[in-house]
């Protein structure tokens, strides 16, 4: 009985002591788990790139301690700028990380190089020209233009490009960007605007013309038949007080409108009309109405797409047409003889 309780006692402190050992050696030194495990710790190296161009791969894993390598490509008209993170250097277009002990990033940007040549447009307003129209200029040099103005114009002002005039070449800065020169001419004005003035103000705006070059005119009626004699406001404008001016005629009496009177459709009420010096038309005067726009037929023979004029169609032109009536012996009476009924 003893002897049993004995045993009891004795096995459950060599229970207890064997737990206590156990726990201790659990408890203690982790260098010697450490040692056993084998399982090596790897880092992830993410890779990023900025506008023109890329790095690759974009990510790596890499083992505690190791240093990895990427590589970047410029897209055209780029270069690598600057390559930052993971402790590493850029030689050429690879970049070395340091040993990696953690995760981290390797970020890359690009510069734009600048092109090599850029594109100088030239433009130049009424009264006058600028050549050439465009050059194609190297980054950083110059270029000059030739400004040449009309008749009866003078150079005005030449802007754009950083440039500088001297006599008629325009000579730009040094190009680092496309550029625009652009170039204005100044009406040499011989006229005496006074009696201009004098004459017609309060009547025409001569500072605002009428739009006589750009009317628009309805499909059905087709394109003005010019006679490559092309329409201008201030032509159209000195025509219609011409139009007007009884100085045409031979006695200061007569002016087209005398005939073509506006209030009749541009004709005349009366069968024939009242010339110079008594003198009558030997037809009557025509309604005039949109003849720009021609009342030949239109073929597809450019000589047969004329303009004809008068009752039996023999003026094919309003250069031919217009300068009869002033010529005409009883119209305007510059027949070159005296006027006669
Ligand atoms: C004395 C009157 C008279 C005067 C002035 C006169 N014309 Fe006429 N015009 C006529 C007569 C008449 C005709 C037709 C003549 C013919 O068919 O031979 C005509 C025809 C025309 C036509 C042809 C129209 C068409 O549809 O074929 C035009 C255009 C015209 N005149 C413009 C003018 C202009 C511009 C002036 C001034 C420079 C002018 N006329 C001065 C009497 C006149």
């Amino acid at each position: 009985m003893n002897s049993i309780k004995f045993q009891y006692i004795y096995l459950k402190t060599t229970f207890i002591i064997s737990s206590f050992i156990m726990l201790s050696a659990c408890g203690g030194g982790s260098g010697d788990e450490e040692a056993t495990n084998n399982t090596p710790t790897s880092f992830t190296v993410s890779a990023s790139a900025g506008n023109g161009g890329n790095i690759a791969p974009n990510s790596r894993s890499v083992l505690s301690e190791q240093t990895t390598t990427f590589t970047l490509t410029a897209n055209e008209g780029f270069a690598i700028g600057t390559v930052t993170g993971c402790g590493g250097i850029l030689s050429g277009n690879v970049y070395t990380t340091g040993a990696i002990t953690g995760n981290c990033s390797v970020t890359a940007s690009f510069t734009a190089l600048p092109p090599a040549s850029y594109t100088v447009l030239a433009t130049a307003g009424n009264g006058g020209s600028i050549a050439p129209n465009s050059r194609s200029v190297q980054t950083g040099q110059l270029t000059s233009f030739n400004v040449i103005p009309n008749e009866g114009f003078a150079i005005g002002t030449v802007t754009g490009c950083g440039g500088s005039l001297s006599g008629n070449v325009y000579t730009t800065g040094a190009i680092t960007a496309n550029c625009t020169v652009t170039v204005s001419f100044n009406f040499l004005n011989n006229i005496d605007q006074d009696a201009l003035l004098r004459q017609f103000d309060g009547i025409i705006d001569l500072s605002k013309l009428e739009n006589y070059a750009n009317q628009k005119v309805p499909d059905y009626i087709g394109d003005p038949r010019d006679n490559d004699n092309p329409v201008t406001d201030a032509g159209a404008t000195l025509g219609r007080v011409l139009f007007y001016d009884k100085k045409l005629s031979i006695d200061d009496t007569i002016s087209c409108g005398s005939c073509h009177q506006q209030s009749h459709a541009f004709s005349d009420p009366n069968v024939v009309s009242k010339g110079v010096a008594g003198g009558v038309s030997t037809r009557h005067s025509m309604r005039l109405i949109n003849t720009r726009f021609g009342h030949g037929e239109a073929s597809t023979n450019p000589r047969f797409n004329v303009v004809r004029m008068f009752w039996d169609a023999r003026a094919n032109s309003h250069e031919d047409q217009e300068t009869a009536p002033i010529k005409d012996h009883n119209e305007h009476g510059y027949s070159g003889n005296p006027p006669s009924n």
